[in-house]
């Protein structure tokens, strides 16, 4: 069974084809440069983007994979949450396919490709899900296909965008993730140059939560306060700012954990997905909770962490799988939460 999925949901515009062995046969990402220079994604250049290039990437992947849509059980695609342009063209452009060479098609969450993919490279159900991506930031427990608890979320800014702001203050590109790590990896940087705050709440309701734009606002008036920036303090600024968001990740890993202990919830991997877990500090902190606790770590390979259609397409084969396809009028959704997602019925086919 093969089925090729589509991700237009941001700034990625992405193809793949997967089968039901796990196999990725053919992965293409375009990453849209469009949006380097203003500190963000732009909805409308990401829409236009999408329409200019995604019929000849699904073209590309085809050839890559040496078939014709004749050979695909399926499509894919994701249908939220997201940019509203991006996710509109995806499903066209899927419909349209579904309709001319006669093949069903799915809408998939956004959110269950990043929370499958660990799955896609072996790692059996159950697991817990760090989720950290430009637009979202959750801890989930991933129990199978549609059946998902978000323990923690966060309740501001993802982390993935506290990392693109700190990278602007800093003077770097969209998107700033990876930058930031490279100057927090400078032989010079100190983490506990600057001390950046994390909050604490004493509200039951939130214990588990998230929090990062106060994060972003203490790394604002360090650098205000500063009378000029040396790539010394820059450096020192993105280590201090990355150490103390990991220790965020970490100390709400701890709490859920130690919740699922008391509820006899058997765990034995933490999974780390989305674009921020392509962070290497980030994973190497992660695997040292995941020794603490004497549970297994696993992060997908990096080009599988960040936006990609192996995750949507592999989400997809699941759900058909279980005789799960909509109809043409099925639309699209820029809020869709994980917990709002059920396993289908499983039927034969
Ligand atoms: O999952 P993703 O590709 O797209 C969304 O669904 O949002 O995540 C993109 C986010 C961006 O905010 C980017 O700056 C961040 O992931 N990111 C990183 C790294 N690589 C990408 N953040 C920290 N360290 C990285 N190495
Ligand atoms: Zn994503």
């Amino acid at each position: 069974m093969r089925v090729m999925g589509i991700e237009t949901s941001c700034d990625e515009t992405a193809v793949a084809i997967v089968d039901d062995s796990k196999n990725i046969i053919a992965n293409a990402v375009l990453s849209q440069v469009e949006h380097t220079t203003y500190g963000g994604v732009v909805p409308e250049l990401a829409s236009r983007s999408h329409v200019k290039h995604l019929p000849a990437i699904i073209i590309d992947v085809l050839r890559k994979a040496n078939m014709y849509l004749k050979d695909l059980y399926g499509l894919s695609c994701t249908t939220g949450p997201g940019l509203i342009g991006g996710l509109a063209v995806g499903l066209t452009i899927t419909k349209a396919i579904s309709i001319s060479a006669q093949l069903p098609f799915i809408g998939i969450n956004h959110l269950e490709g990043h929370a499958l993919t660990p799955n896609l490279m072996g790692i059996k159900f159950p697991y817990l899900l760090l989720l950290v991506s430009g637009g979202h930031t959750q801890i989930v427990l991933v129990k199978d296909i549609g059946n998902y608890t978000v323990y923690a979320s966060t309740l501001d800014d993802a982390a993935g965008e506290a990392f693109d702001k700190v990278a602007k203050m800093l003077g770097e590109t969209y998107p700033g993730g990876k930058k930031v790590e490279i100057l927090a990896k400078n032989g010079v940087s100190d983490k506990h140059k600057f001390t950046t705050p994390t909050i604490k709440y004493n509200d039951k309701q939130y214990v588990y939560h998230m929090s990062f734009s106060g994060l972003k606002t203490a790394v604002l008036y360090t650098i205000k306060r500063m009378p000029s920036i040396s790539f010394q303090d820059k450096c020192n600024i993105a280590a201090s700012f990355q150490y103390t968001i990991t220790c965020i990740f970490v100390n709400a890993l701890n709490k859920v954990l130690n919740e699922l202990y008391r509820n006899n919830t058997a765990v034995k991997v933490i999974v780390a997905a989305g674009g921020v877990a392509a962070n290497n500090y980030i994973r190497s902190q992660l695997q040292k909770l995941c020794n603490n606790h004497r549970l297994q770590f696993y992060a997908p390979p990096q080009h599988l962490c960040t936006d990609n259609a192996a995750m949507i397409a592999w989400a997809g084969l699941q759900r058909f799988k279980m005789g799960e396809k909509h109809d043409l009028h099925f639309g699209i959704r820029t809020k869709w939460n994980l917990d709002q997602l059920s396993k289908p019925e499983k039927h034969h086919i």
